[in-house]
């Protein structure tokens, strides 16, 4: 079947191998009463647990009310749909009586050098991140979340990506971003209990048992300034990231997932990778670990230089925003990549622990 359960131990959506389509929309609370925050994340449970089994939402049948699912979808299949839901600082203003229950970590990411950011891509009382295979059926999941929410949320941003259709790479190999690089190489072994642990997912000794199982959601938007790097030699390009575009192998090795840590490179009598590459300088000595889950994105025309506006949605989940900080510090104040890149959004929320039958997404905080 092409169905993702929606109900386990972790939310669905991050350690999903990633689909086809992203939609990521934030959203910012109307009301400052608990109850109908409450009321609508129940709403949104069932709405998504439905969709998920590729069901309507509800199927009415009366010609004289609005039918209450939309209907695009209908026939379809679900296409690995998953939904990711998770909440921003702002959500512990103190409108909910939830102040006191802020991790200590989630709060606005830190200024980074280079940074250019829009408020328009930032920001974010809830955040739901929508992937699937089918670009129809995940929208039709964002247009009845929005669709339910109205009246209780209104969206803040929305940002939607793509990468190569599963369909068209059978070899299911690391898919490419738009600077013509395979991205995800380096991405740590999720499927090892210990890497979950100690990278990806909160346990409940971080200090916030409401959030055990669940993860920390960066989403930076980050444009890619083609033209320049379309008039690059494909040395220089290979370079910066460290690595053979062509197979997309460290430089001085031929697998693609031969290690780039700089003391086993150097046990194996491999050059060591240059100092400023995006792939030595991200890496460092290979003790911080994110999984990243991005896609690109295209969104029209840049206003100021007439060149298409493309990038990288780049999504990373971590068991600590600390994870992404020490990464990105490091990255603005080193990256070759730095001078064909600008980023231009940037949201940090706590994602929910997994949703239990029964029970409704981010009880274990309101309960
Ligand atoms: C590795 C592209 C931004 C963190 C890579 C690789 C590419 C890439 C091609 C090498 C293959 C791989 O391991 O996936 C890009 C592009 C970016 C971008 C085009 C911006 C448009 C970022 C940011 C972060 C980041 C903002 C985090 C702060 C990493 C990490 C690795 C990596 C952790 C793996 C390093 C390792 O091998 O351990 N990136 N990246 N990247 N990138 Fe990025």
């Amino acid at each position: 079947s092409d169905q993702e359960p929606f109900y386990g131990t972790y939310q669905a959506g991050i350690l999903t191998p990633p689909q086809n389509h992203v939609q990521v929309v934030a959203f910012d609370i109307k009301t400052d009463r608990r109850d109908e925050l409450v009321d609508l994340l129940k709403r949104w449970t069932r709405l998504c647990a439905r969709l998920a089994a590729g069901l309507p939402y509800g199927d009415s049948e009366s010609r004289y009310v609005p039918p209450e699912d939309t209907g695009e979808a209908d026939g379809l299949s679900a296409g690995h749909l998953t939904f990711t839901f998770g909440c921003g600082p702002s959500l512990f203003d103190g409108r909910f009586g939830i102040r006191h229950k802020r991790p200590d970590a989630l709060k606005p990411l830190p200024t980074f050098d280079l940074d250019r950011l829009d408020e328009k891509w930032s920001g974010g009382d809830l955040v739901v991140q929508v992937c699937g295979d089918d670009a129809q059926v995940v929208f039709h999941a964002i247009r009845n979340l929005v669709r339910v929410g109205r009246g209780t949320v209104a969206m803040r941003w929305s940002q939607a990506g793509f990468q190569r259709s599963k369909a068209a790479d059978a070899s299911g190999g690391t898919p490419r971003n738009l600077f013509g690089f395979k991205d995800g190489t380096g991405n740590p072994d999720v499927s090892k209990k210990q890497v979950r642990k100690d990278s990806l997912f909160c346990q409940w000794q971080d200090g916030t048992p409401w959030l055990t199982n669940g993860s920390f959601l960066v989403v930076r938007r980050i444009q890619m300034h083609l033209e320049v790097w379309d008039r690059t030699i494909l040395k220089e390009q290979e370079r910066t990231f460290g690595r053979e575009r062509a197979s997309g192998a460290p430089l001085g090795s031929t697998d693609e997932f031969a290690s780039v840590t700089p003391a086993k490179r150097q046990a194996r009598g491999e050059a060591a990778l240059p100092v400023d590459s995006h792939t030595a300088v991200a890496h460092g000595d290979g003790k911080t670990a994110i999984l990243r889950r991005s896609y690109s994105y295209q969104d029209g025309i840049d206003e100021k230089t007439g060149a298409l506006d493309a990038g990288l949605l780049f999504l990373s989940y971590q068991r600590s925003p600390k994870q992404f900080i020490e990464i990105q510090r490091r990255l603005a104040a080193q990256d070759r990549l730095n001078e064909y890149i600008t980023h231009r959004g940037s949201a940090i929320f706590a994602c929910f622990g997994g949703i239990s039958k029964g029970g409704y997404i981010g009880d274990a905080l309101f309960a």
